[in-house]
This record gives C-alpha cells, structure tokens and sequence, in this order.
C-alpha cells in the first residue's frame, strides 16, 4: 500500500455513485475523486468528466485520460459499461479496476446463463425453461400448471427492471410476452416470501460478504404499482438468521465463483444475489444475480461499512481490484447503526418521466450523510444553484439512526424539506412512515 494520497475514479452518474464517492471520501486515503459523468447534485470538490457509458471508443478514451490524471483505482457503478466490456478495456490499460470483464458480467447481462451457472453451481434456484423465440416461450406457458401460483416470465437480456412479469395466469403471461423486450426468455417458478438483497466482494475466488440489504422495487406504497428501479432502501433487515450469512457463502457465492473460474470468467467485482427468502421455513433461492452494488442498496450500505485503520473502503477495493481478497476477513465490519434511504421519483416514473421540475430544498452541492442525514443525488440537471429533475430517480433522502426506526425518522425529515412538481415517494421504506 502507498503512502501517496490515492486519485480515484468512479464510473456512473447516479445515487449508487453519489455514495461511492462519499464513502470513498472518508477514506484517509484518498485525495481526490473523478466522477465519470456523475452529475450536479454531487458536491464541487469531486472532479466531474463529462462521458458516455455506451461504447468501446469512450471506456478507452476515459482510460487514457484517467492514466494521465493519475488515477489509481476505478470503480465502476451501472450494469450497462460492465456488460460491454468497460472493464477489459480498463485492464488492458493497466487501470486497477473494480468490476467484472464482460465475460463475468454475463452473471447478470444473460438471465439464461445466470441459471445455468446457477444449476451447474447447485445454486438454490427456482425451477425454469429457457425458450429462444417468442413462439417456443407461447408454447411452454400454455404447457405449464397455472393452478400453483404462477410462472414468472423474463426477457434474457439487461432491461431496466422491465423485463420481468410476474403472471398469475396464463392469460396474464401471454399478454405480457408481446410487451417484453428481446426475443429470448427465462420462464420461472414463481416464488413466495420475502426479498433480500446480499452482497459480497470478489477477487475470482474468495468473497467478503457485505450485510444483506432490502430494497422495496414496486412503485407505490404497500408493494403495489409496477416495478421500479428501487424505491427505497434499509440495512440492517431484521430477522435474518445469524447463520446465514455462512450459508450464503456456502451455498450461494463460493459454488458460483468456482462455476465462472472454471467457466474461464472469473468474477472481480461486488457480486449481488437478489433472493427470494422463507424466514419461517428457513430457506432462500437466488432469483438473480447483478454484477455490481444495488442501487438504491448501495445508498445504506456503504455508509455502514467500517472505516478501519488499514482496513477501510479504500484497501478492500484495492483488493477486489487486485484480485487478491487473501489475509482480509471473510465478511465486510460493518457499523452497528442502521441506514435508510427514501428515493424521491419524477412524475410518469416509471414509465415515462418527467424531466424539467425545478427541485426545491436542495442545498447546492449537498455532502450527503455527513451526520446523521443527507442526500444522494441522481437524475438532478440544471446548474448547482437551481437544480431540475432530469431522470426517473431524482434523489435519495438518507437517514442514519441507532436503529431502523431513527433511520427512518432522519431519512423521512430530509424528505420533507425537498419539493417539486409531480415528486413521487413512497411512505412505507422500512415499514412505514413516523
Ligand atoms: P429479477 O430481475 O429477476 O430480479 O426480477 C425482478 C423482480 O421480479 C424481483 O425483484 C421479484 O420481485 C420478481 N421476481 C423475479 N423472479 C421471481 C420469482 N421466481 N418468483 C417471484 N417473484 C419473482
Ligand atoms: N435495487 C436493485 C438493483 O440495483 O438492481
């Protein structure tokens, strides 16, 4: 380890960004960090490049200049850079980089190969069929028993958290079959329980486990409305058994690591498994794999993660960057205070959103969650002064507390001094509003 303040990069323009920057901020270690686009929200002093995320041409032109900026390590936040390689371009160029090459990132680029890792791999998964047009998936729903509960269907590709409908009826799913994208698809069993999402850093081999995570997807309170990015999040959960985190490494992360080793993909990076879970019969089944931070997850999960002398944020991605997790703990230090984040959405979200609100109650540059509270900002536009909406997620209002329900109290009080036009959230992140 040097002793040389480190330049680090961060790759990615929303909340999930925001907090790894600020995480990374409080590392004695860094000196200065690029966002690579980010966006206005974030505060001053972070260095911003203006960048697509899309193409081979800008992850190489975005190397080359973070070598001359000096960057030392890059981390690489959205799933859609990830799935097109931005990290073997990255590698190539000798940049330390957190993140998956392309091969690995297929864990969650290709749902059908995610289950076949997951079945070579004895992954606890539900039972599925692959179809390769349109026309076969038609066949295998009409074939299927409609009389347990239903079947979830889901394009292979990367959509947005649009492409999975979960149909109670055979007529349900033969409708939403015309509205998905791709012309390949996952047909599933569909699962009850509880969602959780859990986290761990790789380096190909090992993991380091985070604590696990819960994210409420649907739009509107009560879990109605339709899918969503992420509306909210909260850390701890409540009611995970203290034995599990053993059994996710055992079960889940080692047996998938060693399937994408011996597949010839390795997988560095922070490996996500989305699980359906049964508190009360004690079991869980992976529904996917993401090969990145959650997001909103990331937003009450990196400000819990401790900040050791020689073992703080800085050194364990160095070491997921390095490959070598080897001598570090096998599960993350996380603080004991808990976490919560509200996600502020735009009009027509998620369908068709609304850009151009002016956003009041934003403080120019706001250093999220310093103390107690703070904001992590996303789709937000304009200039510092006078911020607008300009994408579906706008915002997060963080809380910290020495429990779910302070949190909660902090993240919703920041929440109400935030307005504009259309401003969706929902009360119920972490089990309701005070
Ligand atoms: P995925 O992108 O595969 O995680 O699916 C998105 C969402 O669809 C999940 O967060 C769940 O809410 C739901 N879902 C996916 N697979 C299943 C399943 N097998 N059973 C029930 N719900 C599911
Ligand atoms: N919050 C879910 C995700 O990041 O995929």
């Amino acid at each position: 380890m040097s002793g040389a303040p480190s330049t680090v990069l961060i790759v990615g323009a929303g909340g999930r960004e925001h907090a790894l920057a600020w995480r990374l901020a409080r590392s004695p270690r860094v000196g200065h960090l690029i966002l690579a686009p980010g966006n206005v929200g974030m505060p001053r002093e972070w260095e911003r490049w203006e960048t697509g995320l899309s193409r081979k041409e800008e992850f190489a032109a975005l190397a080359e200049r973070a070598r001359e900026a000096g960057v030392s390590l890059a981390v690489i936040g959205p799933d859609n850079p990830l799935a097109e390689g931005i990290v073997d371009v990255f590698t190539e160029a000798d940049l330390p980089t957190v993140g998956p090459t392309a091969a690995a990132a297929r864990i969650e680029a290709s749902k059908a190969f995610a289950k076949e890792v997951m079945l070579a791999a004895g992954v606890p998964t539900a039972r599925h069929f692959i179809a390769k047009s349109r026309e076969e998936a038609l066949g295998i729903l009409r074939a299927l028993d409609w009389s347990r509960g239903g079947w979830v269907l889901k394009s292979d590709g990367l959509a947005l958290g649009k492409g999975v409908c979960v149909c109670g009826t055979l007529a349900e799913a033969t409708g939403a079959l015309e509205g998905l994208p791709g012309g390949e698809f996952v047909i599933e069993e569909r699962l009850f329980g509880e969602e959780l999402s859990w986290m761990a850093f790789c380096d190909g081999e090992r993991c380091a486990l985070l604590e696990p995570a819960r994210d409420h997807k649907r739009l509107l309170d009560g879990d109605h409305g339709p899918n969503t990015g992420g509306m909210g999040a909260f850390s701890p959960v409540p009611g995970v058994p203290a034995s599990w985190a053993e059994r996710m490494r055992r079960e889940v992360f080692l047996p998938t690591l060693r399937e994408l080793a011996r597949r010839g993909a390795p997988f560095r990076g922070v490996l996500y498994a989305g699980l359906m879970v049964d508190f009360a019969r004690d079991r869980f089944w992976v529904l996917e794999f993401n090969a990145r931070f959650g997001d909103p997850e990331a937003q009450v999960l990196l400000p819990r993660i401790e900040e050791r002398p020689m073992l703080g944020i800085l050194e364990w991605f160095e070491a997921v960057a390095r490959g070598d997790l080897s001598g570090l703990p096998d599960s993350v230090p996380f603080e004991r205070a808990a976490a919560l984040a509200v996600v502020a959405a735009a009009a027509g979200y998620p369908e068709a959103p609304l850009k151009g609100a002016r956003i009041a109650g934003l403080h120019g540059s706001e250093r999220a969650t310093g103390g107690s509270e703070g904001i992590f900002c996303a789709g937000v536009g304009g200039l510092g002064e006078a911020p607008i909406v300009n994408g579906g997620r706008v915002l997060a209002a963080f809380g910290r507390g020495a429990d779910l329900a302070q949190a909660r109290e902090r993240a919703y009080a920041r929440l109400a001094k935030i307005r504009f036009e259309g401003m969706q959230y929902r009360k119920d992140i972490g089990g309701g509003a005070p």
